[in-house]
This record gives C-alpha cells, sequence and structure tokens, in this order.
C-alpha cells in the first residue's frame, strides 16, 4: 500500500455486520463505497459538508460537478424535495426504484456542497437489493457519484473500486457484479416537459411512453445542462480507438500494425462485428443491455491486458444505443 495511505481499506461481503460498520463510518462523516444496480457509488452523509468535501477529494472531482443523493425506497423523498409538475408521480410509479435519477427543486436539507451551490438536487432510488440493504441500515440521505478515480472507467466490482480508492476510504460493501452497467438515466424534472441530461438504461422512448413528451439535451442539441457532462470521463488506462461499424478493414489494419509493432493489442465489440475480425476480442455480446452490462468491465479489463483497446461503434437499433454511445465516445478515441 502506498505511503500516502490513510485507510487499510476493508472489503466486506454485505452483512449485519458489514452493514453496522458502514453505519458507523457515514454516520461519523466517513466515506463507504457501495453496490447499485447501475455501478457502485462513492457514498456520504447528504447533509454533511465536511464529509462530502472528502467525495471529491478522494475522487479528484471538478468542484462544479454536483452529486446526486440515494434514498431507500420507504424515504420519504418530498422532505428533500419540491415537485412542481403531476408527470413526476406517474414516472415514479413506473421507473422506481429503478435507474433513473430525477433532479428536483431542492428544499435545502441536501448539503450545498452536494449540488455546488445549485438550487436543485438530483435524486436516485436504486433497485438493487445490495444498496437499498445499504441506504436502509444507514437510513439517511447519501451523496454518491460512481466510486472511481475522476475521468477513469465507472465500476461495476468491488475489485474495481479496490484498485481505485484503495487506502482513500475505510471500507468498500462487496454486492458482486452490477448488472445494468452503465449510470442512471438523469432527467431534469423542473420543466413542463421532462429533459434528459444523461442517457442511460431508462430511455427516452420510455418516458414519453409513461407520461407523453421526453426531450432530449445530452446529444441531440450538444447542450450541456448536466454540468458533469462537459468532463472527461470513464476512460481506460490503455490506449485506445474507435472505430465506425463499416470500417472492419480499417480497424483490423490498426490492430495487425499494433501487433507488428510489439503491442498486446484487443478488438472491443459486439458479436456480430467479432465474427468478422481476426485476434483478441473483448466481447461485449449481443442485446443492447448486455452490451451497456459489459461495457465498463471490458474496459477495465482491457487497460490490464491490453496497450492498446480498438473498439467499435454500438449499433444494435435499440434507444439504450444512446447511452452506450455516449460512454463509448468519452472513452475511447476516434480513430478518424
Ligand atoms: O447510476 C448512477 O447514477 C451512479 C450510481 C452510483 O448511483 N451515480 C453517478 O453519479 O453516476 P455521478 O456523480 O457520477 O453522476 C451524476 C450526474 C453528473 O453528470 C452530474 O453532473 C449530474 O448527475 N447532476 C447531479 N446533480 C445535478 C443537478 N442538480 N443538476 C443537473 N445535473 C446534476
Ligand atoms: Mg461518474
Amino acid at each position: 500500500m502506498c505511503s500516502d495511505s490513510k485507510f487499510g481499506t476493508e472489503v466486506l461481503g454485505i452483512d449485519d455486520y458489514s452493514l453496522s460498520l458502514a453505519k458507523k463510518y457515514i454516520s461519523s462523516g466517513e466515506l463507504v463505497a457501495f453496490p447499485t444496480e447501475t455501478v457502485y457509488g462513492l457514498g456520504a452523509n447528504a447533509t454533511d459538508g465536511a464529509a462530502i468535501k472528502k467525495i471529491f477529494a478522494a475522487k479528484g472531482r471538478p468542484q462544479d460537478n454536483p452529486l446526486i443523493v440515494h434514498l431507500h425506497k420507504d424515504y420519504d423523498v418530498d422532505k428533500l424535495v419540491e415537485v412542481e409538475y403531476d408527470y413526476v408521480y406517474k414516472l415514479r410509479e413506473k421507473f422506481l426504484p429503478g435507474p433513473l435519477t430525477m433532479v428536483y427543486k431542492s428544499k435545502g436539507i441536501v448539503s450545498k456542497v452536494a449540488t455546488c451551490g445549485l438550487e436543485t438536487v438530483g435524486i436516485r432510488i436504486p433497485r438493487s437489493e445490495a444498496a437499498q440493504k445499504f441506504l436502509r441500515a444507514v437510513d439517511m440521505p447519501i451523496a454518491a457519484p460512481s466510486a472511481n478515480v475522476s475521468k477513469h472507467t465507472s465500476p461495476v466490482t468491488a475489485a474495481h473500486v479496490f484498485d481505485d480508492l484503495s487506502g482513500k476510504i475505510p471500507l468498500i460493501l462487496d454486492g458482486g457484479k452490477c448488472d445494468g452497467g452503465i449510470e442512471s438515466t438523469v432527467l431534469d424534472v423542473t420543466h413542463e416537459v421532462p429533459v434528459i441530461l444523461r442517457s442511460g438504461l431508462i430511455t427516452c422512448e420510455m418516458i414519453k411512453e409513461a407520461v407523453g413528451e421526453c426531450e432530449y439535451s445530452d446529444g441531440s442539441d450538444k447542450k450541456v445542462r448536466s454540468p458533469g457532462t462537459k468532463y472527461a470521463h470513464y476512460m481506460p488506462r490503455s490506449e485506445t480507438a474507435l472505430y465506425r461499424r463499416d470500417d472492419i478493414k480499417g480497424a483490423q489494419e490498426a490492430y495487425d500494425e499494433a501487433v507488428k509493432s510489439g503491442k498486446r493489442a484487443y478488438f472491443m465489440c459486439d458479436e456480430e462485428i467479432g465474427k468478422l475480425l481476426h485476434g483478441n476480442i473483448l466481447n461485449l455480446g449481443k442485446t443492447a443491455e448486455e452490451i451497456a452490462s459489459n461495457l465498463y468491465y471490458r474496459l477495465l479489463e482491457g487497460e490490464k491486458i491490453a496497450d492498446i483497446i480498438i473498439a467499435f461503434d454500438v449499433e444494435t437499433g435499440s434507444d439504450i444505443d444512446t447511452g452506450i454511445m455516449n460512454r463509448l465516445e468519452k472513452a475511447c478515441k476516434r480513430a478518424d
């Protein structure tokens, strides 16, 4: 362990002992990493400014990128936020608990350190049983970004969290691999029409189907409304190159070239493209859900075994492709 380590970080399965330890740490202003159905989160008491500052320090996160707040499913959300439009109730009924974060007008109970001084706050009620156990055990609002160092690929196993944050936090709750694989959809519900600030597994189409309307701000009109989306993100520590699906030849040439120059090269692609390539493959799977679930896992596997990861655009025809491509384009450098 490096000499500036403050903690001998413990990784513990979720049981009564680890949950009571988590409660002890959170109550005394320390950080605990925990699993959700999307990625691992790095949590602190959302009403304790000093504790939240430790999240920004541990991650090296920019000071103007607000944190979302996690609640267990029986917590009274309306203690923390104001509901301005009735469609919110429909969304809650349809999608929560689940991978949907809604940005509301804050009542000011959540620390301004978490919201970076904004009048709004993002609230997430995760579906995962492990996250619910943790949130119920601590029984307080938990501010939590993804549990990685800033800019790096988000963690989907406790080992990934350990690799990034060992020595910086006292406890990681291990709930196995997160199956959602990409972060929650962030939806601004402070306007007459809900606006997607970051796409995820709850898609624009699904929201439209539930409440009639939904706007899409995180790619289609290039407006940056979610402060976090303007930063470099999700990058593995290997060199990367992102190819278009119709440029199999270019990608294969780049792979062969890399191998010739002594580099360990890997393709990262879905099954369909994989059949057309010759070489090592980090397989993302077939459906959009599988690909989302495998994306960070494969990137983090790749950075350990590859000098260069040669990736391909994803196009399954599902609305979830938008969320996947949003991550892939930030994680990987375009080849052309
Ligand atoms: O799935 C997830 O959402 C994971 C797990 C741990 O729950 N958490 C996560 O948090 O991805 P984070 O901090 O990495 O991303 C939160 C996103 C950022 O893009 C941030 O800028 C945006 O939500 N956000 C947070 N509060 C906001 C607010 N009040 N207004 C607009 N955007 C906000
Ligand atoms: Mg993140």
